[in-house]
């Protein structure tokens, strides 16, 4: 178990309100926690801006047409070029025509995200978000 350290914060009443009702829309226990996952988040952020060879675990998620040209196979062929990048990937049939595609992603982050945007942005592709997480 970390050490754990107090220490004060002065914030006008009204950032306090807000942040409040944040924590309680979002579910924390306390601003405790709502705090800490707020500070990993920008120095995770911040670990992203500022080392590009840092490792980082993704996620990747695609909804298209399985219609639209060969995009199904373009999918396939681009991850099978970077098989070492992509842990996993769960095909979701949402309905007749379209699919949601998540794909787990591993490796260096610049690599890793020309990945991603080589998959979201191959024609036909209707929607595409990634999250990166560093591990170094
Ligand atoms: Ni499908």
């Amino acid at each position: 178990m970390p050490e754990l350290m107090r220490f004060g914060v002065s914030v006008e009443r009204e950032l306090l309100e807000a942040f409040d009702a944040l924590c309680e829309k979002r579910g924390f226990a306390n601003r405790s926690d709502a705090f800490r996952q707020l500070i990993r988040r920008e120095l995770a952020e911040e670990t992203l801006q500022a080392k590009p060879n840092t490792r980082v675990a993704g996620v990747l998620a695609l909804v298209y047409n399985h219609h639209a040209s060969d995009l199904s196979h373009t999918l396939n062929e681009i991850q099978h070029e970077s098989a070492d990048a992509v842990s996993a990937t769960l095909h979701i049939h949402l309905d007749a025509h379209t699919c949601l595609e998540v794909m787990t992603l591993r490796g260096q982050k610049t690599e890793v995200e020309t990945l991603a945007e080589k998959l979201r942005s191959a024609r036909g592709v209707e929607q595409g978000k990634i999250f990166l997480y560093p591990l170094d």
